[in-house]
C-alpha cells in the first residue's frame, strides 16, 4: 500500500481537504459512507492529484502506507464515534487518527484515552476556513501527543494557509487542546459578528444608511485597523440584492440566527473555568432571544420603547466614526476574553498551550483572521506573561483612542431603544477591570448576612463573619 493519507467523511469540508492534500503531492485515499461522493469526486477532480477510491472502511485503511494516517471529516458527536470506532478497530499502534470535525473537546479527550490503550495516537484538530479554506489552506490546530504531530504535523504543515512565509499550523497541545481552541475561536467567531451586526443595525437605525450604503462603510473600515476576513465579507453581504425581490439580501432573510454548538459549549466551558467571557455569552444569547418569535411578537405588541424619538444624530461621519470605535474596542475585549479563557482552559487540562503561537496561525486561514492577530502574536511576544491582552501597551493606547467614542454608542443606544448587548456588555468589562472598588463587597455582604458565608477584610487578614441576628459583633471564622 502507498496512500499517504486517508480521507474518510466527503462531504465539503472533507472533499476539498481531500483535494488540498493531492494537490500538495500527497496519494489520498479517499472514502465515503456511501460510494457514489467518492466516485463523483474523483470524477470531478480526479486531475489534481493522486487519489486512491475506496469502497469500504477495511480496503480504505488497507490502501495506506504504514504508519497510517486517516483524517475522519464527519459530523461532531454520535457520527464521529461511530467512524473512529469503525476505522481505529483496523488501525495498527503507530497509526495516526486525525478528527478534523469541530468535535467537543472532551469527547476528543475521552477518544485519545481509549486509542491510546491500543497504541493508536489520536489528533484532535480544529480547523477552521469554511469551505474554501479547507480546498485552499486553513488554519489548522492539532492537538495530540508529539510523537503524532511528528507524523503528521507536516503533511498539516503543507496545506495550511501561509502568512509571512510562517503555516498557520502549530502543535497546540496534548488531547483535547486544538478542539479546545477551535470552540474557542468559535466563540470569538461569535462575540465577532455579534458587534459587527450591532455597528451595521445602528449606522441603519440612527442614520438612515441603506444596507449597501453601510457596505461601503465596512468596506472603507476593513482598509484600516478593523481589516478581517468578516468585516470583509460583512461589505459583500450587505451590498448583496435579492435577485427574487430586488430588496437587499439582508432585508428578506429572517432575522433570526441559528447555531450548532460550539459558542454554547464556549460559554459552558467559561462557566466552569469562572472565566468572564461577557462578549462571546450575549453573543450566543443574543441568537437565542433572536429565536424566541413567540416572546418577541408578545414584547413588540406591548413593551414601550423611549419616551422621545432621539433626536437626529447631528454629525453623522463623527457617529460612523464612533461606532467604528465601538467595534474596534468591543472586538479587543472579546478577544481578551477569549484568550483568557484558553489560558485558563491550557491551566485547568495540563496543556502548555503558546497563546503568541496561537495568535499566530490565526492571522490566515481562519474564519477570525484580521490584521489584529499579528498585534496579538506581538503581544504575547513582547510580554509572554501577559495577565490580559487589554493592558499591553499597543490595545491599552488603541482602545484609549476609542473609548469615548464606544461610550457615545453605547448612550446612543439606550437612548434609542436600539439593542447593543455586545457593546454594553464589553464597555461594562473593560469599566469593571479598571475599577478602583467594585460592589462585589456589597454582594460579600449579602451572603455573610443570609447565610454566614463569611468576607475577607481591606485591612487584616484571616476570614470573618458579622453576626448579622444579635450584636452584630464581628467574629474569625475558620
Ligand atoms: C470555521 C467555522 C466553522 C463553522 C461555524 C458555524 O471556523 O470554519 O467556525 O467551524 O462554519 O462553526 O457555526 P454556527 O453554525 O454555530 O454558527
Amino acid at each position: 500500500p502507498d496512500g499517504d493519507i486517508g480521507v474518510t467523511g466527503l462531504a465539503t469540508m472533507g472533499a476539498n481537504l481531500a483535494r488540498n492534500l493531492a494537490r500538495h503531492d500527497c496519494r489520498v485515499v479517499v472514502h465515503n459512507r456511501t460510494r457514489a461522493r467518492t466516485d463523483a469526486l474523483v470524477a470531478a477532480y480526479g486531475d489534481e492529484g493522486a487519489f486512491v477510491p475506496t469502497g469500504s472502511v477495511a480496503e480504505f485503511v488497507a490502501a495506506l502506507a504504514r504508519p497510517r494516517k486517516v483524517v475522519v471529516m464527519v459530523q461532531a458527536g454520535a457520527p464521529t464515534d461511530a467512524v473512529v470506532e469503525e476505522v481505529a478497530l483496523l488501525l495498527e499502534a503507530g497509526d495516526v487518527l486525525v478528527d478534523g470535525g469541530n468535535a467537543r473537546y472532551t469527547d476528543t479527550i475521552r477518544r485519545t484515552r481509549a486509542l491510546a490503550e491500543r497504541g493508536v495516537h489520536f489528533v484532535g484538530c480544529g480547523i477552521s476556513g469554511g469551505e474554501e479554506g479547507a480546498l485552499l489552506g486553513p488554519s489548522i490546530m492539532p492537538g495530540g501527543s508529539d510523537e503524532a504531530y511528528a507524523i503528521v504535523g507536516p503533511l498539516l504543515e503543507s496545506i495550511a494557509a501561509v502568512v509571512d512565509g510562517t503555516p498557520c499550523c502549530a502543535h497546540v497541545g496534548t488531547d483535547g487542546a486544538g478542539h479546545f481552541v477551535k470552540m474557542v475561536h468559535n466563540g470569538i467567531e461569535y462575540a465577532d459578528m455579534q458587534l459587527i451586526a450591532e455597528a451595521y443595525d445602528l449606522l441603519r437605525a440612527r442614520l438612515g444608511l441603506s444596507p449597501a450604503e453601510i457596505g461601503e462603510v465596512f468596506a472603507g473600515w476593513n482598509a484600516g485597523d478593523l481589516e478581517s476576513y468578516l468585516v470583509e465579507i460583512t461589505a459583500e453581504v450587505l451590498r448583496h440584492v435579492d435577485a427574487a425581490t430586488g430588496r437587499p439580501f439582508v432585508d428578506v432573510v429572517l432575522d433570526e440566527a441559528e447555531q450548532k454548538g460550539t459558542g454554547r459549549w464556549t460559554v459552558h466551558s467559561a462557566l466552569d473555568l469562572g472565566v468572564p467571557v461577557s462578549g462571546i455569552a450575549e453573543a450566543v444569547f443574543a441568537r437565542a432571544l433572536s429565536g424566541h418569535t413567540a416572546q418577541r411578537e408578545a414584547a413588540r405588541a406591548v413593551l414601550p420603547g423611549p419616551a422621545e424619538d432621539p433626536a437626529p444624530v447631528a454629525d453623522r461621519d463623527a457617529f460612523v466614526e464612533a461606532v467604528r470605535r465601538a467595534l474596534y474596542a468591543s472586538k479587543v475585549v472579546a478577544y481578551a476574553q477569549g484568550f483568557d479563557q484558553i489560558a485558563a482552559g491550557a491551566r485547568e487540562h495540563g496543556w502548555d498551550i503558546d497563546l503568541g503561537a496561537l495568535a499566530t496561525i490565526w492571522r490566515g486561514g481562519c474564519i477570525i483572521r484580521a490584521r489584529f492577530l499579528d498585534r496579538i502574536r506581538q503581544a504575547y511576544a513582547d510580554e509572554p506573561d501577559l495577565t490580559t491582552l487589554l493592558t499591553h501597551g499597543y490595545f491599552r493606547d488603541a482602545v484609549a483612542d476609542c473609548l469615548e467614542g464606544w461610550r457615545t454608542v453605547v448612550v446612543e443606544a439606550a437612548r434609542a431603544g436600539i439593542p447593543a448587548p455586545g457593546f454594553a456588555t464589553a464597555l461594562a468589562y473593560y469599566d469593571g477591570l479598571r475599577a478602583e472598588r467594585l460592589p462585589a463587597a456589597l454582594v460579600q455582604g449579602l451572603r455573610d448576612l443570609f447565610g454566614a458565608h463569611t468576607y475577607r477584610r481591606v485591612d487584616r487578614e484571616g476570614v470573618f463573619h458579622t453576626v448579622w441576628s444579635e450584636d452584630r459583633r464581628e467574629v474569625q471564622a475558620g
